[in-house]
């Protein structure tokens, strides 16, 4: 099945939970280019850094693309457990530095209000979680009812090494009682974790020689892939960007990129070395909450996919 065009599948309507982040930016671009998608929503949620820094990145990004999508601001911290953050990666600022325009500072509604809106009225099929599940899990604790009829697609979670600890990885890690928790639920799970996503990785020779191109949003992408490259360099000894977040936005537009496994599947949720410990649980104990779990990826496809839609949009 070849990834299906807008005219032969219905434009999906999506929310997007996310910690921008250098490749939640990423991913942002990508599911605006995507003809399949409709960006109904977006919240915020600490993680890569704080509250603060991730609503202004989402806020200034939307700004700088022209859009006027709702965005509520939502968790600052885990359900329970430390506070953690990617601020080493991303920076205090979450974007690695790089400059974008300033915008007004009038007050941003709850995560609460435009989750439920995207919901109630907006009527997404789908919640693209980029993040910790930390906004997830409250509204699953106060109106599962809400999410009961649409899909949730997560980039998170490993069931090999992890990115945080040799165990877990961030978004995991972050917030483990909120993941444990959403797992749990009878929701659609459709899981995209380190286990694919680290196999996805951009090198500089991969790029276009012009980037994204000369518009002020073609600037910005290049300058957030070229900054993400730059902080990888300590990780990995060499100018790469793992395109964690896109992929999830791959597997929200449903095309054939991915090859999925169904799993019950459980996580750590005390303090120390389990801490956000993705764990497969034989299918006799399993919760009978199957899940879709991502194990192979088409990575030429996707990267195509990617560089392709991020030019041809920020071209205009
Ligand atoms: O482990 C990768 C995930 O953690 C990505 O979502 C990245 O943005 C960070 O949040
Ligand atoms: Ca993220």
């Amino acid at each position: 099945m070849s990834d299906p065009s807008p005219t032969e599948a219905r434009v999906r309507r999506i929310h997007i939970d996310t910690d921008p982040g250098l490749d939640d930016l990423l991913a942002l671009a990508l599911a605006l280019a995507s003809p399949e998608l409709s960006v109904e929503g977006i919240t915020t949620v600490a993680g890569n850094a704080s509250i603060d820094a991730v609503t202004e990145n989402t806020r200034r990004f939307l700004a700088l693309a022209g859009l006027d999508i709702p965005v509520g601001r939502g968790a600052s911290g885990p359900l329970a457990l430390s506070r953690v953050s990617a601020e080493s990666f991303h920076g205090a600022d979450g974007r690695g530095g790089v400059p974008i325009p300033a915008i007004d500072g009038r007050p941003v509604p709850s995560a609460r209000a435009v989750l439920r809106d995207s919901l109630l009225e907006r009527r997404v099929d789908a919640l693209v979680a980029l993040g910790p599940l930390t906004n997830v899990a409250v509204l699953m604790r106060e109106q599962p009812e809400l999410l009961r009829d649409v899909e949730l697609v997560w980039m998170g979670g490993t069931l090999g090494a992890g990115n945080v600890t040799p165990l877990a990885e961030f978004n995991a890690f972050a917030d483990p009682a909120a993941a444990s928790l959403v797992l749990n639920s009878q929701s659609r799970i459709r899981i995209v974790g380190l286990d694919v996503t680290q196999c996805v990785t951009l090198r500089p020779a991969e790029l276009p020689s012009d980037g994204f191109g000369h518009s002020s949003m073609g600037r910005f992408l290049s300058a957030v892939l070229e900054a993400q490259m730059e902080a990888e360099i300590p990780l990995a000894g060499e100018r790469l960007a793992v395109l964690h977040d896109p992929c999830a936005v791959c597997a929200a537009i449903g095309s054939d990129l991915f090859r999925y496994e169904e799993k019950d599947l459980e996580i750590g949720v005390e303090e120390g070395r389990e801490r956000g410990r993705l764990q497969e649980l034989p299918a006799a104990t399993g919760t009978g909450t199957s899940i879709h779990y991502a194990v192979e990826v088409h990575e030429v496809r996707l990267k195509g996919l990617f560089l392709q839609r991020l030019a041809d949009w920020a071209r205009g």
